[in-house]
């Protein structure tokens, strides 16, 4: 197997999870590079469901090694009670190592991710409040606090001092909050230090001697395309690149050492959080494919907006991303539906037709999506296991959304569990 990089392309909760749990099986490398514990990963396969947020989803063979790389934002505490929770059902950890160089979330960035989306009010980015932002904006200001630095006691006291002083200074005097006990939070911080110690390994190190090896190596994206904070809705996205550039930045490897990009898509688009949404439907139909998908948000459990399926975005995800093919799940959700619809392009207020995503939130609030009409299918989908038993209207569906997103369809996802997949 080539080296995968497996992306989202919209906007998170495309069901990356899954798709990784199934290549992982012929994988002898999962690494995650970016993102933190805001990602909820699901995985199901014999009754068993598992909900991923900072480990790689190989993590149920336990012959792979599971990577988590220096772009990773690290909770401490939500890793070591993930790693605990796994054990506990009889998973083994033994193989997941953490690259020293990734940033560490404190008490800090969690309490202020609370008070400026409190602070925000209406205006707010509707963040998981996990403290992503605050740690990624510490890495870029060269004041965060590494696992690196974690392990060394007295250097992570020095500076756990003097950026907790700084931090307790914004959140009583810029926000109004309440100052958080440092001596307690490093006392704190130092029994995970002790914990994490042997999970601890250089990890772009570890995927260079598997590359030299010809192991299979897969990489699982968090988020989406449209969360990066370049390249997505910005301001309304998260703090890394889930695009696949931000996999080789955010596990220390090249990019000629990447062979495959494979972009998750849902059969329709979902979003948690604020932000634009051309395709959103704010009627009965998104409150059904609300229902019938489950569409609650696997970290936060907020209920997903709902829209249909956005071919604007996957041609500006396929660009971005260089992907090669693309995996869509879900399809099962839309049986039922007399007519499924596919938005090809927008129409602004002033009539002029475009065909791209636009940079601007503005011009982007003023596109209505004009939708191409897709006969739907009623049948049960959900125990199919190859393209060909799909219904007519389901292969033509699938057929328009390769024809509108320009690129090639390579596993069709039918339901949440590893055997409700199949590779075209
Ligand atoms: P991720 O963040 O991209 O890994 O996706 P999430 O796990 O947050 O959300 C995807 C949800 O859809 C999970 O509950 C999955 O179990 C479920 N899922 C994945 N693929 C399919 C599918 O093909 N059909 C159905 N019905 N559910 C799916
Ligand atoms: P997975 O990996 C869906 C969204 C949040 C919010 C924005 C910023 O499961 O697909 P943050 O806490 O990152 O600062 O929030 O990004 N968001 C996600 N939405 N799936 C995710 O991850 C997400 N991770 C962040 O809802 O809109
Ligand atoms: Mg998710």
């Amino acid at each position: 197997m080539p080296t995968k990089v497996v992306v989202g392309v919209q906007w998170g909760d495309e069901g990356k999870g899954k798709i990784i749990d199934i290549l992982a099986s012929n994988a002898d490398v999962v690494v995650r590079s970016q993102g933190g514990n805001n990602a909820g990963h699901t995985v199901e396969n014999k009754n068993q469901v598992y909900k991923l947020h900072l480990i790689p989803s190989g993590i149920l063979y336990k012959d792979a090694l599971c990577l988590i790389g220096c772009g990773v934002v690290i909770d401490p505490k939500v890793i070591l009670g993930e790693i605990d929770g796994l054990i506990a059902r009889g998973v083994s950890c033994e193989n997941l190592f953490i690259d020293p160089r990734a940033h560490i979330i404190m008490p800090w960035h969690i309490e202020i991710d609370h008070l400026s989306e409190k602070q925000l009010g209406k205006d707010m980015i509707g963040t998981t409040k996990r403290g992503i932002g605050p740690c990624y904006m510490d890495k870029a200001e060269r004041v965060g606090i590494r696992l690196v630095d974690l392990l060394n006691e007295k250097l992570f006291i020095e500076k756990a001092l003097k950026i907790g002083e700084q931090k307790n200074k914004i959140i009583t005097k810029i926000y109004d909050g309440n100052s958080l006990d440092i001596q307690k939070i490093i006392l704190e911080y130092q029994t995970y230090a002790k914990k994490l110690s042997k999970y601890v390994k250089d990890v772009s190190i570890e995927i260079y001697n598997a590359f030299k090896q010809n192991k299979n190596i897969l990489f699982e994206g968090a988020q989406g395309t449209l969360l990066d904070i370049d390249m997505g809705t910005y301001p309304f996205v998260t703090s890394s690149h889930p695009i696949s550039a931000g996999v080789c930045i955010g596990s220390g490897i090249g990019p000629t050492m990447i062979d495959e990009i494979i972009g998750v898509v849902k059969a329709y688009t979902t979003r948690v959080g604020k932000g634009p949404f051309p395709t959103e439907l704010l009627n009965e139909t998104g409150e059904k494919i609300r229902k019938l998908g489950n569409e609650f948000g696997t970290t936060t459990g907020r209920p997903r907006r709902v829209g249909w399926f956005d071919a604007v975005i996957l041609r500006h995800s396929v660009r971005v991303n260089g992907l090669t093919s693309l995996a869509i799940n879900k399809l099962d959700t839309l049986s039922g539906m007399d007519e499924i619809m596919i938005c090809k392009n927008y129409k602004k207020n002033d009539g002029t037709i475009i065909d791209y995503f636009p940079p601007s939130l503005e011009e982007l609030a003023e596109c209505s999506p004009i939708y191409e009409s897709c006969k739907g299918f009623t049948e049960d989908i959900t125990n199919i296991t190859s393209y060909d038993e799909l219904p007519d209207n389901c292969k033509l569906y699938l057929k328009k959304v390769e024809e509108l997103s320009g690129c090639k369809i390579s596993m069709v996802g039918v339901g949440p569990s590893r055997s409700q997949n199949f590779i075209v």
